[in-house]
């Protein structure tokens, strides 16, 4: 079974073949240096660069197969910048009929679970946590037709306060990486943390609660003149998420006991999260970086559990 790919819900361009739950090609355009600039991502030029970019994904993948061999063709059909979206599901719809192929429309969390199981199997119950730019979940399969998500964010990712967050200590964009390094440095020095927020449901998130109680501090600290520490700032931040992440974690899996947990999305290139995820569980996987970020194999990963009759 060849599946073809699209993944194109935020600022990457991905195509991908797998065959038979093992990964054949895969090629990922990121706008990120663009979107830089202008210290986030601007939706409309996003539309547009995916129009260029899946030009030039288009010609590689005619190099890399005859494309008549595929099989079926997926895609993400949500949750994602509309603009994007649509180039991926006009492109699919294409190809697909082109080659008079199924489609299968895809959603983009769950291909984020399934990035962890990317030439492996997965064991059931399996809980995911997804933490990136745009989402924040935590996800309960209790087998490939039934999954839960258990909590939420209930306003900001966890990557965008990542990233508001250094931008008000002038850090850059994006600022999650930054902060992390800082984090890394300054981990022994400064070891507190600001205060967990808390939330009607024990396990959403409101990480919207933490950036302003942050947020809060450095004001109060710039209308007395005090001198801002950037280092312990962005390090008690860290270990902020962390904690919260980890609270969270371990209630999902005393109630759940789920046999296998993944880390998935573009936060979870963070060093202290990886730490702490990999201590929780006695069996936590951690998909390799291409694909914890935006990217279409996971998204054919998902349409092969679907799609496969053995199981
Ligand atoms: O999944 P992703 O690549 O893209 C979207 O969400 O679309 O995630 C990007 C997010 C950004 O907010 C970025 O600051 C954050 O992931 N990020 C990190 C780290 N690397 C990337 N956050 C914390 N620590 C990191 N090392
Ligand atoms: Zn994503």
């Amino acid at each position: 079974m060849l599946i073809f790919a699209i993944e194109s819900s935020h600022d990457d361009t991905s195509f991908a073949l797998l065959e038979d739950n093992k990964p054949i090609w895969m090629e990922t355009i990121s706008q990120i240096d663009i979107h830089r600039k202008y210290g986030g991502t601007v939706p409309e030029l996003a539309s547009r660069l995916h129009v260029k970019n899946i030009g030039i994904l288009i010609e590689k993948l005619k190099k890399i197969i005859d494309i008549k061999k595929i099989d079926y063709v997926a895609y993400t059909k949500e949750p994602g910048l509309v603009g994007s979206l649509h180039v991926g599901y006009v492109v699919a719809n294409a190809i697909a009929m082109l080659l008079e192929k199924p489609i299968l429309p895809l959603n983009h969390l769950e291909g984020h679970f399934f990035s962890a199981f990317i030439g492996k199997e997965v064991e059931y119950p399996a809980l995911g946590l997804i933490v990136s730019g745009g989402h924040s979940q935590l996800m309960l399969y209790k087998s490939k037709n039934e999954y839960e998500v258990i909590g939420q964010t209930q306003d900001d990712a966890v990557g965008e306060v990542f990233d508001k967050i250094a931008r008000k200590l002038n850090l850059g964009f994006p600022g999650g990486p930054i902060i992390d390094k800082k984090w890394m440095e300054f981990r022994d020095k400064y070891t507190g943390h600001f205060t967990i927020p808390h939330t009607e449901t024990q396990l959403n998130f409101s990480f919207s609660g933490l950036k302003t109680q942050v947020i809060n501090l450095i004001n109060n600290q710039i209308n007395r003149k005090q001198e801002i520490n950037v280092d312990q700032y962005a390090t008690m931040f860290e270990n902020t998420v962390v904690l919260y992440l980890k609270n969270h974690l371990e209630i999902a899996i005393k109630k759940y006991h789920p046999r296998v947990i993944v880390l998935a999305g573009g936060v979870s290139a963070n060093k202290a999260i990886r730490e702490m995820f990999l201590n929780v569980h006695s069996n936590a996987i951690i998909p390799e970086m291409k694909y914890t970020t935006d990217n279409a194999m996971m998204i054919a990963r998902l349409a092969y559990e679907l799609l496969r009759r053995d199981r």
